[in-house]
Order: C-alpha cells, then sequence, then structure tokens
C-alpha cells in the first residue's frame, strides 16, 4: 500500500501521469472516493501522459469512453450503474480483452466484475479542518502483477509519499 497526500489538482494529475508511465495493456485501475474527490482529475493526468490532447470528461451518462492512444484508453465511470444486468450490458470481459489500459470511475461498484488483478486507488477529501484542496490518494495492488510494480511506483511517487 501507498498513501499519498495531493494539496492540489496539478498534484493529482501529476500522480496520475507516474500511474500511466507503470502501465500498461490489459491492466486494469480502480478509482474510488466520493464526488470531487478528483478521479476524473487524476484520469485526465493519466491520459494526458499517454499522449491523449483531446479534452477527456467523466464519461457519467456514457459509462465508457474510449481513447485511440498507444495502448489504448477505456474511461468507465459507473457511479450510475444499478444492479447487475446493467454491469452484464457493459461487456467488461470484451473491454478488458482488448490491449487497452481500462480506468473505472467508482470501480467499487464492479468489484464481482473485474479480473483478479488492478490496482485501486482510493482519493479521499480532506478533513473540513484542513486546506479543502488536499487529498490523501492511497494505492493498494490486489494480485501479482501490480504488487511487483509497488516498489518502482513508490520510487516514481516520492514528492506525494506520506508514511
Ligand atoms: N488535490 C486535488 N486533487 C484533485 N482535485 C482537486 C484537488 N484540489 C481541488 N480539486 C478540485 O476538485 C474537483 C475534483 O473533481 P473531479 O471531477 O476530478 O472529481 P470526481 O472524483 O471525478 O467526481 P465525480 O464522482 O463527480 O466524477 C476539481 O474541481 C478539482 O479542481
Ligand atoms: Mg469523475
Amino acid at each position: 500500500m501507498i498513501r499519498l497526500r495531493s494539496r492540489s489538482a496539478a498534484d493529482t494529475r501529476a500522480i496520475g501521469g507516474v500511474l500511466a508511465d507503470v502501465a500498461g495493456p490489459g491492466d486494469v485501475i480502480l478509482l474510488t472516493g466520493d464526488l470531487g474527490a478528483g478521479k476524473t482529475v487524476l484520469a485526465k493526468g493519466f491520459g494526458a501522459a499517454l499522449g491523449i490532447t483531446e479534452p477527456m470528461t467523466s464519461p457519467t451518462f456514457t459509462l465508457v469512453r474510449e481513447y485511440d492512444s498507444d495502448p489504448p484508453l477505456h474511461h468507465l465511470d459507473v457511479y450510475r450503474l444499478v444492479g447487475p444486468g446493467e454491469i452484464t450490458d457493459l461487456d467488461l470481459p470484451s473491454l478488458l480483452d482488448d490491449g487497452g489500459i481500462t480506468l473505472i470511475e467508482w470501480g467499487e461498484v464492479v468489484l464481482g466484475a473485474v479480473p483478479p488483478d488492478y490496482l485501486r486507488v482510493e482519493l479521499d477529501l480532506a478533513p473540513p479542518t484542513e486546506d479543502p484542496d488536499v487529498r490523501t490518494v492511497v494505492l493498494t495492488a490486489v494480485g501479482g502483477p501490480w504488487s511487483a510494480r509497488m516498489h518502482r511506483l513508490s520510487e516514481a511517487l516520492g514528492p506525494w509519499v506520506v508514511s
């Protein structure tokens, strides 16, 4: 587990960029955290590091947005999904199987439908007594492939790591 402190949207964007640098084809990243925690900000930094130049918005209504980067990026926001039927309609297995990177906002909603290996990124708003721009970001590797990259990640994320 790696615990980070972001002090601004720019920090969170940069953290997203570092994650993109260590991610590769087939990877799944679940973003969790309340409304306004910064999931989309992190996704934008991730996309920018993959070379995506078109504007990225939260796919709240479309559920999935596809970007033609290398590797391709699938950006999902499953906040509005209600029930297992809709999760099936999303056809996650074929999305996950096409060599792209899959980034899922509100990822905890589809936990039962994702592969056993993923990186969980938990964003939390600061307590009300703190600077409102502060976020805690906790990275948890689930499964071998991400666990093997945690050391490299924590070095690259050094400026934001808190103990
Ligand atoms: N440290 C920070 N990290 C990320 N965003 C921050 C930070 N400080 C302030 N912000 C602001 O908080 C907002 C985060 O919005 P964002 O859309 O990324 O949240 P979200 O988690 O995707 O919410 P939703 O669940 O509604 O999609 C932005 O307006 C951003 O500028
Ligand atoms: Mg969002």
